[in-house]
């Protein structure tokens, strides 16, 4: 192996990524007197954060009645009763401040005619636990995530975080007692490797939504700190939750925000029937997004589809008017524009559903603590090591999240961490030293991706996994293709033992980091198909149509899945946290659905 010069640098907190978890955290570690870094692959506001839409949620009650409570309900059933019922409270009843908070920064919300922040519908939003509909989503017209990734990195800046920008990280560094000490981090651009050392190491790298053939996910989306996780030993969570939204743009795979719906926007079949009345009588367009993106799947099946071949629907808002959509949908009628060839004010968006989000990730508690099972404690910290964002499992969605709930996730436990870490780090502490040894597994590992030389090219191997997850692990599963798509995801992971990178070289080797990415999606892919396998019933995004009905006597629990370095995953379970944080809230039980 070759021998790589390391840099080292020394500060309170590591946070790897700048999305908008990643930049919520890493001012207010700043704001609170920590030193802290932030590496980041990407250029921060190229974060994929900037790609959301539709918006924020928060019971401000700007629109209409609302209160936070009511939040926590839709959230809690929007879950299919696997979300954690503690962090589901933290989120709902701080999303309240933090959203003063954004404002107060500087993030530039739509208004309403009083000057109060526009707040529009959202899927599975209600008011009186479900009989009323909630205004609730707090929008920057249809570029919300743009507008607040642009703040909180101006909000960074002037804290004075250190951004170490175009880094990668390769993995994480842990001492001999399982306390994690740092991360070791490519720099892309001048080729040179870094040991970042720090009291706590927070991961806020985003999903892995890259491992499907089609999704609204950036290529960045490589899951990067899961795939780092699993390589620690450590076990993931509820992976074989992923989330489609209903309305990607057909073949491009581009978001059309559910804002559309939300502000009156409905879904046709090749009929002209709104056909969501017939599968939610009551909330129609604004189901929840696992109900509208089977309902489009059975109508496509049942041959109701649009288009040549049949395999789509249409989303209709011609009767917006073009006032309406200028004002709250500029950023669709442009990429419908680009990606369909369509103009929104006379045709439909011809849309299908999409691959959007990992409810799964890296188990914490609402602190942001990651947390795993050991012996009888469900709950066991990880010392050093929090995660939050997509990254992260809360679990805050459970088995599916409501449209809007991502962004708030992202800012509340962003703040969240900054809080923990300011209570239990002391600024400028000293750095244990760490053993000869403990960069060894990392290096070598690196060093053997960069002279890999077998006889398959990375982009082969990642449309093998690509092509097998959204045929495999799709809206509607059944034992028989999950079974079928195990084997075939195994031989996909088997085959990266044969990847070729053909560029040896450290400065801007796209190949290189490519691998590396392909390394962290695989391990996840492996971890989602097994994981959805191994759990026979229904559950939110996970349809088996084997096993129709939700099984809450037996499966009302979390999937932990770890898998090794020869890809074999294997199975543990955490309990649901059916209690709450305070006695303001009572919990929800599971109810048969209705919706
Ligand atoms: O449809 C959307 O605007 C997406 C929002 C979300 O995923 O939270």
């Amino acid at each position: 192996m070759e021998s790589y010069k390391i840099q080292q640098h020394k500060f309170d907190v590591i946070v790897v990524g700048a999305g908008g978890a990643g930049l919520r955290a890493t001012f207010g570690l700043a704001e609170k007197g920590l030193k802290t870094a932030c590496i980041t692959k990407v250029f921060p506001t190229r974060s994929h954060t900037v790609a959301a839409q539709g918006g924020i949620a928060a019971a401000l009650g700007n629109m209409g009645e609302d209160d936070w409570r009511f939040h926590f309900y839709d959230t809690i059933k929007g879950s299919d009763w696997l979300g954690d019922q503690d962090a589901i409270e933290y989120m709902c009843r701080e999303a309240i401040p933090s959203i003063y908070e954004l404002e107060h920064y500087g993030v530039p919300f739509s208004r309403t005619d009083e000057g109060r922040i526009y707040q529009r519908p959202f899927g599975g939003m209600t008011t009186h636990y479900g009989k009323g509909t909630a205004q609730r989503t707090c929008a920057a017209a249809d570029r919300t995530g743009h507008a607040i990734l642009h703040t909180l990195y101006q909000q960074a800046l002037a804290h004075d975080a250190t951004f170490f920008i175009e880094y990668f990280a390769i993995d994480l560094i842990f001492d001999d007692e399982g306390v994690c000490r740092g991360v070791l981090a490519l720099d892309m651009n001048e080729g040179t490797l870094h040991l970042f050392r720090g009291q706590a190491v927070v991961l806020a790298t985003g999903g892995y939504g890259r491992a499907y053939f089609s999704a609204t996910s950036a290529h960045t989306c490589t899951g990067d700190g899961g795939g780092m996780v699993l390589r620690a030993g450590l076990a993931l969570q509820d992976l074989e939750f992923v989330q489609f939204h209903p309305t990607g743009i057909y073949g491009a795979g581009c978001l059309i925000t559910e804002g559309v719906r939300g502000e009156g926007g409905y879904l046709t079949n090749s009929e002209g029937e709104r056909f969501m009345e017939r599968y939610a009588p009551s909330a129609k367009d604004l189901a929840s997004r696992d109900v509208v993106s089977r309902a489009i799947t059975i109508e496509v099946r049942e041959g109701r589809g649009v288009g040549e071949h049949k395999d789509h629907a249409f989303l209709n808002l011609m009767h917006l008017g073009p006032e309406v959509i200028h004002e709250r949908l500029p950023g669709i009628a442009e990429s419908a524009r680009i990606f369909a060839g369509v103009d929104v004010t006379k045709e439909p968006i011809p849309i299908l559903p999409t691959v959007h989000y990992n409810m799964g990730g890296i188990p914490t508690n609402y602190h942001g603590e990651v947390v795993q099972k050991k012996g009888d404690d469900v709950d066991a910290v990880v010392p050093g090591l929090f995660a939050i964002g997509e990254a992260a499992c809360v679990s805050v969605h459970g088995a599916n999240r409501l449209g809007s709930n991502s962004l708030l996730d992202l800012v509340v436990f962003g703040r969240a961490v900054s809080h923990r870490c300011a209570e239990v780090i002391k600024p400028g502490a000293a750095h244990k030293d760490l053993p000869a040894s403990a960069l060894d597994k990392a290096l070598a590992r690196f060093d053997g991706l960069r002279h890999a030389d077998g006889e398959l090219p990375t982009a082969k191997i990642r449309l093998d996994m690509q092509r097998t997850m959204q045929t495999d692990a799709a809206v509607f599963r059944t034992g028989e293709s999950l079974k079928e798509g195990c084997s075939k995801i195994d031989a996909v992971h088997a085959s990266f033992k044969h990847v070729r990178t053909s560029d040896r070289s450290l400065v801007w080797n796209s190949d290189l980091i490519e691998t590396l990415e392909l390394a962290n999606l695989l391990d996840q892919a492996v971890g989602t198909m097994h994981s959805a396998e191994q759990r026979p019933e229904s559950r939110g995004a996970h349809a088996r149509e084997d096993f129709p009905d939700r099984n809450d006597a037996e499966w009302m629990k979390h999937t932990l899945v770890k898998v090794d370095e020869n890809g074999k995953a294997s199975f543990d379970f955490r309990p649901v946290h059916m209690y709450t944080l305070t006695d303001e809230v009572e919990v929800v039980p599971p109810k048969k659905r209705v919706y």
